[in-house]
């Protein structure tokens, strides 16, 4: 692992890390991988399977050799064989995805496939808990962030029906259910650079990173 180029990008709900961390992986020719996508995924399977979160630590833990998630073009999202890449942005995943990240066996079995994937490979790998749990020695931490006004106005503009005081309230829920969640909370990692972006636009918070890690 040490050998590569390891950037993680942390951050709440809409801060950006998303569109920054895919335009950085391509200027800088390395793989992207979003692992917000995966979480997404493993939550809409779980909602399907109908079993309980409340009782989810008595599960067998061989469920998750069973569940396949690929994820192609950084965007299309495969789950055993089924494209998902929509779904997984529904109201229904949105409400519950931070309660599924908060146990502990998907958090195990998603940080060992996103530990792998960067094994060999120069990434940028962008979530809640790349600088403190999946790359703990990565080259590059950054942790982005912004008021909860601006990331609810960057959102309303993904999606015009959503008020913004609702879309508010959403960001505001799951931010409060990572920050404070037992197991890998959603905090900077000691060495991150803590990069606001309220006055700053994609390109600038892009060349800002790039600078950083080129210099
Ligand atoms: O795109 P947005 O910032 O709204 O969220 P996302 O990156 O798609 O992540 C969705 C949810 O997955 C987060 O609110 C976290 O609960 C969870 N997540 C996590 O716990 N750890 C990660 N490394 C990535 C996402």
């Amino acid at each position: 692992m040490k050998g590569n180029l390891h950037i993680a990008i942390d951050g709440p709900a809409a801060s950006g890390k998303t569109d920054t961390g895919k335009l950085l992986a391509e200027e800088l020719g390395i793989l992207f991988l979003d692992t917000g996508l995966m979480y997404r995924a493993m939550t809409y399977y779980f909602l399907n399977s109908k079993l309980d979160e409340n009782n989810f630590d008595l599960i067998n833990k061989d469920i998750f050799d069973d569940i396949n998630i690929e994820i192609f073009n950084n965007q299309n999202v495969i789950l055993n064989n089924i494209d998902i890449s929509k779904v997984i942005f529904s109201d229904d995943v949105n409400n519950k995805v931070s309660i599924y990240a908060g146990i502990k066996s998907i958090r195990e079995s998603l940080v060992k496939k996103q530990q792998l994937i960067a094994q060999d490979n120069d990434i940028v790998m962008v979530g809640r808990d790349i600088g403190t749990v999946v790359l703990p020695d990565a080259k590059f931490k950054f942790f982005l962030d912004c008021s909860l006004n601006t990331r609810a106005m960057r959102r309303m503009h993904q999606d015009d029906k959503k008020k913004f005081t609702n879309e508010k309230d959403k960001l505001n829920n799951r931010d409060l259910l990572d920050k404070n969640r037992e197991i890998s909370p959603l905090l900077p990692s000691e060495d991150a650079v803590i990069v606001f972006n309220d006055y700053v636009n994609l390109n600038e918070t892009v060349k800002l990173i790039k600078n950083i890690v080129l210099n």
